[in-house]
Protein backbone atom coordinates (compact mmCIF):
# COMPACT_ATOMS: atom_id res chain seq x y z
CA UNK A 1 0.00 0.00 0.00
CA UNK A 2 1.51 3.26 -0.79
CA UNK A 3 2.13 4.87 2.25
CA UNK A 4 0.14 8.25 2.66
CA UNK A 5 2.24 11.02 3.31
CA UNK A 6 0.30 12.92 6.22
CA UNK A 7 1.54 9.73 8.02
CA UNK A 8 5.01 9.45 6.92
CA UNK A 9 5.76 12.11 9.34
CA UNK A 10 4.22 10.63 12.49
CA UNK A 11 5.21 7.57 14.90
CA UNK A 12 3.40 4.91 15.48
CA UNK A 13 1.84 6.30 18.66
CA UNK A 14 0.83 9.48 17.15
CA UNK A 15 -0.44 7.69 14.27
CA UNK A 16 -2.68 6.02 16.53
CA UNK A 17 -3.71 9.15 18.46
CA UNK A 18 -4.47 10.52 15.13
CA UNK A 19 -6.79 7.72 14.09
CA UNK A 20 -8.88 8.05 17.18
CA UNK A 21 -8.86 11.91 17.24
CA UNK A 22 -9.71 11.44 13.32
CA UNK A 23 -12.92 9.53 14.15
CA UNK A 24 -14.18 11.89 17.16
CA UNK A 25 -13.81 14.69 14.56
CA UNK A 26 -15.74 13.07 11.51
CA UNK A 27 -19.00 15.27 11.05
CA UNK A 28 -21.73 12.98 11.32
CA UNK A 29 -24.28 14.47 9.29
CA UNK A 30 -24.41 16.87 6.32
CA UNK A 31 -25.27 19.69 8.29
CA UNK A 32 -22.30 19.45 10.03
CA UNK A 33 -20.31 18.82 7.46
CA UNK A 34 -18.33 21.64 6.30
CA UNK A 35 -17.57 23.21 2.93
CA UNK A 36 -17.95 21.80 -0.71
CA UNK A 37 -22.06 23.03 -0.62
CA UNK A 38 -23.24 22.39 -4.29
CA UNK A 39 -22.00 18.56 -3.47
CA UNK A 40 -23.83 18.83 -0.23
CA UNK A 41 -27.04 20.20 -1.80
CA UNK A 42 -27.23 18.11 -4.53
CA UNK A 43 -26.63 15.13 -2.02
CA UNK A 44 -29.53 16.56 -0.05
CA UNK A 45 -32.31 16.19 -2.76
CA UNK A 46 -31.02 12.89 -3.67
CA UNK A 47 -30.88 11.55 -0.45
CA UNK A 48 -34.54 13.23 0.00
CA UNK A 49 -35.87 11.65 -3.30
CA UNK A 50 -34.62 8.26 -2.83
CA UNK A 51 -36.75 8.60 0.47
CA UNK A 52 -39.86 9.63 -0.81
CA UNK A 53 -39.68 6.65 -3.33
CA UNK A 54 -38.11 4.02 -0.45
CA UNK A 55 -35.43 3.34 -2.27
CA UNK A 56 -31.86 3.21 -1.69
CA UNK A 57 -29.47 5.89 -2.96
CA UNK A 58 -27.97 5.75 -6.38
CA UNK A 59 -24.42 4.31 -6.34
CA UNK A 60 -22.12 6.96 -5.68
CA UNK A 61 -18.54 7.49 -6.65
CA UNK A 62 -16.16 10.20 -4.76
CA UNK A 63 -12.96 10.90 -5.92
CA UNK A 64 -10.41 13.59 -4.34
CA UNK A 65 -6.72 13.19 -2.57
CA UNK A 66 -6.66 12.36 0.47
CA UNK A 67 -8.35 13.62 3.54
CA UNK A 68 -10.55 15.76 1.99
CA UNK A 69 -13.94 13.70 3.30
CA UNK A 70 -14.69 10.66 1.06
CA UNK A 71 -14.98 8.34 4.24
CA UNK A 72 -16.91 11.05 6.52
CA UNK A 73 -19.30 11.20 3.22
CA UNK A 74 -19.96 7.45 2.84
CA UNK A 75 -20.66 7.39 6.79
CA UNK A 76 -22.90 10.43 6.83
CA UNK A 77 -25.09 8.94 3.45
CA UNK A 78 -24.99 5.86 5.44
CA UNK A 79 -26.44 7.64 8.82
CA UNK A 80 -28.84 9.97 6.54
CA UNK A 81 -30.12 7.21 5.45
CA UNK A 82 -30.60 5.75 8.38
CA UNK A 83 -29.19 2.11 7.09
CA UNK A 84 -26.13 0.30 7.73
CA UNK A 85 -22.20 0.88 6.48
CA UNK A 86 -20.33 -1.93 5.83
CA UNK A 87 -17.20 -1.19 5.01
CA UNK A 88 -14.47 -2.96 2.51
CA UNK A 89 -11.14 -1.83 0.12
CA UNK A 90 -10.00 -2.82 -3.54
CA UNK A 91 -7.33 -4.22 -1.82
CA UNK A 92 -8.97 -6.18 0.74
CA UNK A 93 -11.44 -7.84 -1.84
CA UNK A 94 -9.22 -9.89 -3.69
CA UNK A 95 -10.98 -12.85 -4.29
CA UNK A 96 -15.07 -13.02 -5.89
CA UNK A 97 -15.33 -15.23 -2.67
CA UNK A 98 -14.62 -12.11 -0.28
CA UNK A 99 -16.84 -10.15 -2.24
CA UNK A 100 -19.61 -12.87 -1.59
CA UNK A 101 -18.56 -12.83 1.91
CA UNK A 102 -19.43 -8.96 1.88
CA UNK A 103 -22.61 -9.44 -0.40
CA UNK A 104 -24.08 -12.06 1.74
CA UNK A 105 -24.26 -9.50 4.91
CA UNK A 106 -25.91 -7.14 3.58
CA UNK A 107 -29.50 -6.08 4.34
CA UNK A 108 -32.11 -3.76 1.96
CA UNK A 109 -30.59 -0.42 1.67
CA UNK A 110 -27.55 -0.73 3.22
CA UNK A 111 -24.77 1.47 2.39
CA UNK A 112 -21.38 -0.64 1.11
CA UNK A 113 -18.49 1.36 0.89
CA UNK A 114 -15.62 0.13 -0.95
CA UNK A 115 -12.60 2.08 -0.38
CA UNK A 116 -9.74 2.55 -3.23
CA UNK A 117 -12.11 1.11 -5.50
CA UNK A 118 -9.21 1.59 -8.48
CA UNK A 119 -7.72 -0.98 -6.81
CA UNK A 120 -9.96 -3.85 -7.28
CA UNK A 121 -8.71 -6.67 -9.00
CA UNK A 122 -10.14 -7.37 -12.75
CA UNK A 123 -12.43 -10.29 -12.02
CA UNK A 124 -13.77 -8.83 -8.69
CA UNK A 125 -14.49 -5.97 -10.52
CA UNK A 126 -16.52 -7.76 -12.90
CA UNK A 127 -18.09 -9.82 -10.88
CA UNK A 128 -19.01 -6.25 -9.04
CA UNK A 129 -21.12 -5.20 -12.50
CA UNK A 130 -24.18 -7.28 -12.57
CA UNK A 131 -24.35 -6.70 -8.84
CA UNK A 132 -24.20 -2.56 -9.11
CA UNK A 133 -26.81 -2.80 -12.18
CA UNK A 134 -29.53 -5.23 -11.22
CA UNK A 135 -28.51 -7.33 -7.70
CA UNK A 136 -27.62 -9.93 -9.01
CA UNK A 137 -24.27 -12.15 -8.27
CA UNK A 138 -22.88 -14.61 -10.55
CA UNK A 139 -20.63 -17.24 -8.61
CA UNK A 140 -19.10 -20.01 -10.76
CA UNK A 141 -18.62 -23.32 -9.00
CA UNK A 142 -16.21 -26.07 -9.45
CA UNK A 143 -14.16 -26.40 -12.28
CA UNK A 144 -13.97 -27.53 -15.71
CA UNK A 145 -16.94 -29.14 -17.30
CA UNK A 146 -18.05 -29.51 -14.06
CA UNK A 147 -18.61 -26.24 -13.12
CA UNK A 148 -21.76 -24.44 -13.10
CA UNK A 149 -22.59 -20.88 -12.12
CA UNK A 150 -24.73 -19.91 -9.45
CA UNK A 151 -27.04 -16.71 -9.80
CA UNK A 152 -27.52 -15.31 -6.29
CA UNK A 153 -30.46 -12.36 -5.91
CA UNK A 154 -28.67 -9.62 -3.72
CA UNK A 155 -30.86 -6.81 -1.37
CA UNK A 156 -31.27 -3.43 -3.05
CA UNK A 157 -28.12 -1.27 -1.57
CA UNK A 158 -26.24 1.49 -2.03
CA UNK A 159 -22.38 1.05 -3.39
CA UNK A 160 -20.22 3.85 -2.31
CA UNK A 161 -16.56 4.07 -3.86
CA UNK A 162 -13.78 6.16 -3.10
CA UNK A 163 -10.71 6.79 -4.82
CA UNK A 164 -7.70 9.12 -5.20
CA UNK A 165 -7.86 9.66 -8.62
CA UNK A 166 -11.12 8.81 -11.22
CA UNK A 167 -8.74 8.25 -14.15
CA UNK A 168 -7.50 5.57 -12.56
CA UNK A 169 -10.84 3.69 -12.64
CA UNK A 170 -11.92 1.54 -16.04
CA UNK A 171 -14.93 3.12 -17.82
CA UNK A 172 -17.30 0.64 -17.20
CA UNK A 173 -16.89 0.45 -13.90
CA UNK A 174 -17.35 4.55 -13.32
CA UNK A 175 -20.22 4.36 -15.47
CA UNK A 176 -22.09 1.87 -13.11
CA UNK A 177 -22.64 5.04 -10.82
CA UNK A 178 -25.29 7.18 -10.71
CA UNK A 179 -23.65 9.91 -8.57
CA UNK A 180 -20.04 10.75 -9.31
CA UNK A 181 -18.39 13.53 -7.36
CA UNK A 182 -15.00 15.29 -7.22
CA UNK A 183 -14.16 16.96 -3.85
CA UNK A 184 -12.10 20.29 -4.25
CA UNK A 185 -9.62 21.67 -1.59
CA UNK A 186 -11.14 23.90 1.21
CA UNK A 187 -11.00 27.32 0.63
CA UNK A 188 -9.41 28.90 3.57
CA UNK A 189 -12.87 30.07 5.38
CA UNK A 190 -13.92 26.96 5.14
CA UNK A 191 -10.48 25.32 7.10
CA UNK A 192 -11.21 28.31 9.66
CA UNK A 193 -14.52 27.07 10.55
CA UNK A 194 -13.33 23.41 10.48
CA UNK A 195 -10.40 24.09 12.74
CA UNK A 196 -12.80 26.20 14.99
CA UNK A 197 -15.20 23.27 14.85
CA UNK A 198 -12.37 20.88 15.68
CA UNK A 199 -10.66 22.89 19.08
CA UNK A 200 -14.46 23.25 20.16
CA UNK A 201 -14.69 19.17 20.15
CA UNK A 202 -11.41 19.27 21.85
CA UNK A 203 -11.42 22.01 24.06
CA UNK A 204 -8.28 24.08 22.58
CA UNK A 205 -9.16 27.37 23.47
CA UNK A 206 -7.93 28.93 19.91
CA UNK A 207 -8.80 32.63 18.97
CA UNK A 208 -9.99 33.31 14.96
CA UNK A 209 -5.89 34.28 14.33
CA UNK A 210 -4.75 31.25 15.50
CA UNK A 211 -7.57 29.28 13.90
CA UNK A 212 -6.54 31.74 10.51
CA UNK A 213 -3.35 30.66 10.68
CA UNK A 214 -3.61 26.81 10.55
CA UNK A 215 -6.49 26.94 7.60
CA UNK A 216 -3.83 28.54 5.43
CA UNK A 217 -1.32 26.85 6.25
CA UNK A 218 -2.46 23.41 5.53
CA UNK A 219 -2.74 22.51 2.11
CA UNK A 220 -6.38 22.69 1.88
CA UNK A 221 -7.30 19.44 3.56
CA UNK A 222 -9.07 18.78 6.51
CA UNK A 223 -7.05 15.68 7.97
CA UNK A 224 -3.76 18.27 8.21
CA UNK A 225 -5.51 21.19 9.39
CA UNK A 226 -7.29 18.49 12.10
CA UNK A 227 -3.04 17.15 12.99
CA UNK A 228 -1.76 20.60 12.46
CA UNK A 229 -4.21 22.04 15.24
CA UNK A 230 -2.88 18.85 17.45
CA UNK A 231 0.61 19.30 17.02
CA UNK A 232 0.20 22.99 17.67
CA UNK A 233 -1.80 22.24 20.94
CA UNK A 234 1.34 20.71 21.81
CA UNK A 235 3.63 24.20 21.54
CA UNK A 236 0.49 26.16 23.08
CA UNK A 237 0.95 23.76 26.11
CA UNK A 238 4.57 23.44 26.55
CA UNK A 239 6.24 26.98 25.18
CA UNK A 240 2.82 28.94 26.13
CA UNK A 241 -0.57 28.99 27.90
CA UNK A 242 -2.27 26.51 26.50
CA UNK A 243 -4.23 29.06 23.95
CA UNK A 244 -3.74 28.94 20.65
CA UNK A 245 -3.39 32.43 19.25
CA UNK A 246 -1.54 33.82 15.66
CA UNK A 247 1.62 33.95 17.12
CA UNK A 248 1.47 30.94 18.62
CA UNK A 249 0.90 28.88 15.67
CA UNK A 250 3.28 30.81 13.71
CA UNK A 251 5.50 29.62 16.21
CA UNK A 252 4.48 26.17 16.36
CA UNK A 253 4.09 25.87 11.93
CA UNK A 254 7.59 27.10 11.83
CA UNK A 255 9.03 24.49 14.42
CA UNK A 256 7.02 21.88 12.29
CA UNK A 257 8.77 23.53 9.13
CA UNK A 258 5.12 24.08 7.54
CA UNK A 259 5.91 27.81 5.55
CA UNK A 260 3.74 30.23 4.77
CA UNK A 261 2.29 28.41 1.90
CA UNK A 262 1.47 25.18 4.01
CA UNK A 263 4.27 23.73 1.92
CA UNK A 264 5.95 20.96 4.43
CA UNK A 265 9.57 19.96 3.99
CA UNK A 266 7.94 16.65 1.20
CA UNK A 267 6.64 19.91 -1.12
CA UNK A 268 9.85 21.84 -1.22
CA UNK A 269 11.67 18.42 -1.69
CA UNK A 270 9.88 18.05 -4.76
CA UNK A 271 10.10 21.71 -6.47
CA UNK A 272 13.76 21.90 -5.62
CA UNK A 273 14.36 18.35 -7.52
CA UNK A 274 12.44 19.47 -10.64
CA UNK A 275 14.10 23.15 -10.56
CA UNK A 276 17.76 22.14 -9.23
CA UNK A 277 17.72 18.37 -10.84
CA UNK A 278 15.56 18.89 -14.29
CA UNK A 279 16.55 22.59 -14.55
CA UNK A 280 12.83 23.56 -14.36
CA UNK A 281 11.06 20.73 -16.17
CA UNK A 282 9.48 19.32 -17.69
CA UNK A 283 10.29 16.34 -15.92
CA UNK A 284 7.73 12.90 -15.94
CA UNK A 285 6.42 11.85 -12.80
CA UNK A 286 8.41 8.81 -12.65
CA UNK A 287 11.90 10.02 -12.72
CA UNK A 288 10.89 13.12 -10.11
CA UNK A 289 9.49 10.09 -7.53
CA UNK A 290 12.83 9.13 -7.90
CA UNK A 291 14.75 11.79 -7.37
CA UNK A 292 12.97 12.97 -4.06
CA UNK A 293 12.76 8.78 -3.32
CA UNK A 294 9.11 8.81 -2.91
CA UNK A 295 6.76 6.08 -4.10
CA UNK A 296 4.91 7.36 -8.12
CA UNK A 297 1.26 6.76 -5.63
CA UNK A 298 2.45 9.15 -3.48
CA UNK A 299 3.18 11.77 -5.52
CA UNK A 300 0.91 11.67 -8.06
CA UNK A 301 -2.14 11.13 -5.15
CA UNK A 302 -0.53 13.21 -2.94
CA UNK A 303 2.00 15.68 -3.10
CA UNK A 304 1.44 17.11 -6.58
CA UNK A 305 -2.45 17.70 -6.96
CA UNK A 306 -1.67 20.62 -3.89
CA UNK A 307 0.80 21.87 -5.79
CA UNK A 308 -0.71 21.93 -8.94
CA UNK A 309 -4.11 23.60 -7.26
CA UNK A 310 -2.10 26.08 -5.47
CA UNK A 311 -0.20 27.27 -8.85
CA UNK A 312 3.76 25.58 -7.90
CA UNK A 313 3.49 23.37 -10.23
CA UNK A 314 2.35 22.69 -13.56
CA UNK A 315 1.42 19.60 -15.39
CA UNK A 316 2.23 19.65 -19.23
CA UNK A 317 2.18 17.01 -21.66
CA UNK A 318 5.62 16.42 -21.35
CA UNK A 319 5.70 16.49 -17.69
CA UNK A 320 5.93 18.88 -14.71
CA UNK A 321 6.96 21.95 -14.92
CA UNK A 322 8.27 24.56 -12.09
CA UNK A 323 6.11 27.34 -12.39
CA UNK A 324 7.30 30.95 -11.44
CA UNK A 325 5.74 31.18 -8.28
CA UNK A 326 7.65 27.69 -7.29
CA UNK A 327 10.89 29.79 -8.15
CA UNK A 328 9.68 32.87 -6.17
CA UNK A 329 8.95 30.87 -3.04
CA UNK A 330 11.58 28.73 -2.58
CA UNK A 331 13.88 32.45 -3.22
CA UNK A 332 15.74 31.25 -6.30
CA UNK A 333 14.94 33.43 -10.18
CA UNK A 334 13.29 31.63 -12.41
CA UNK A 335 14.65 31.70 -15.93
CA UNK A 336 13.30 33.38 -19.23
CA UNK A 337 11.52 29.61 -20.12
CA UNK A 338 9.43 29.83 -16.86
CA UNK A 339 8.58 33.06 -17.02
CA UNK A 340 6.66 32.25 -20.26
CA UNK A 341 3.95 30.37 -18.16
CA UNK A 342 2.38 33.08 -16.80
N1 LIG B 1 -16.13 18.72 5.26
C1 LIG B 1 -15.54 18.45 6.43
N2 LIG B 1 -15.88 19.13 7.55
C2 LIG B 1 -15.25 18.87 8.70
N3 LIG B 1 -14.28 17.95 8.87
C3 LIG B 1 -13.93 17.23 7.80
C4 LIG B 1 -14.53 17.43 6.54
N4 LIG B 1 -13.98 16.58 5.66
C5 LIG B 1 -13.08 15.87 6.34
N5 LIG B 1 -13.02 16.25 7.62
C6 LIG B 1 -12.10 15.75 8.65
O1 LIG B 1 -10.96 15.22 8.00
C7 LIG B 1 -10.75 13.87 8.35
C8 LIG B 1 -10.35 13.10 7.13
O2 LIG B 1 -11.46 12.92 6.28
P1 LIG B 1 -11.73 11.51 5.56
O3 LIG B 1 -11.18 10.40 6.37
O4 LIG B 1 -13.18 11.47 5.21
O5 LIG B 1 -10.87 11.68 4.24
P2 LIG B 1 -10.73 10.74 2.98
O6 LIG B 1 -11.06 11.57 1.79
O7 LIG B 1 -11.51 9.49 3.19
O8 LIG B 1 -9.16 10.41 2.96
P3 LIG B 1 -8.38 9.08 2.47
O9 LIG B 1 -8.26 9.20 0.96
O10 LIG B 1 -7.00 9.20 3.09
O11 LIG B 1 -9.13 7.89 2.93
C9 LIG B 1 -12.06 13.40 8.98
O12 LIG B 1 -11.84 12.51 10.04
C10 LIG B 1 -12.71 14.66 9.50
O13 LIG B 1 -12.33 14.86 10.84
MG1 LIG C 1 -10.89 7.55 3.52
Amino acid sequence: MPKSKDESVLNPAERSEDGTADRALRPRTLEEFIGQDSLKENLKVFIKAAKKRSEPLDHCLFYAPPGLGKTTLANILAKEMGVNLRTASGPILARVGDLAALLTDISEGDVFFIDEIHRLNAVVEEALYPVMEDYTFFISTGKGPASSTLKLAVPKFTLVGATTRSGLLTGPLRDRFGIVAQLGFYGPEELRRIVLRSSGLLNIPTDNDGADEIARRCRGTPRIANRLLRRVRDFAQVDGDGKITGDVARHALAKLEVDAEGLDPMDRRLLKAVIEKFDGGPVGVENLAIAVSEELDTVTDVVEPFLIQAGFLARTPRGRTATPKAYAHLGLKAPRRALDLL
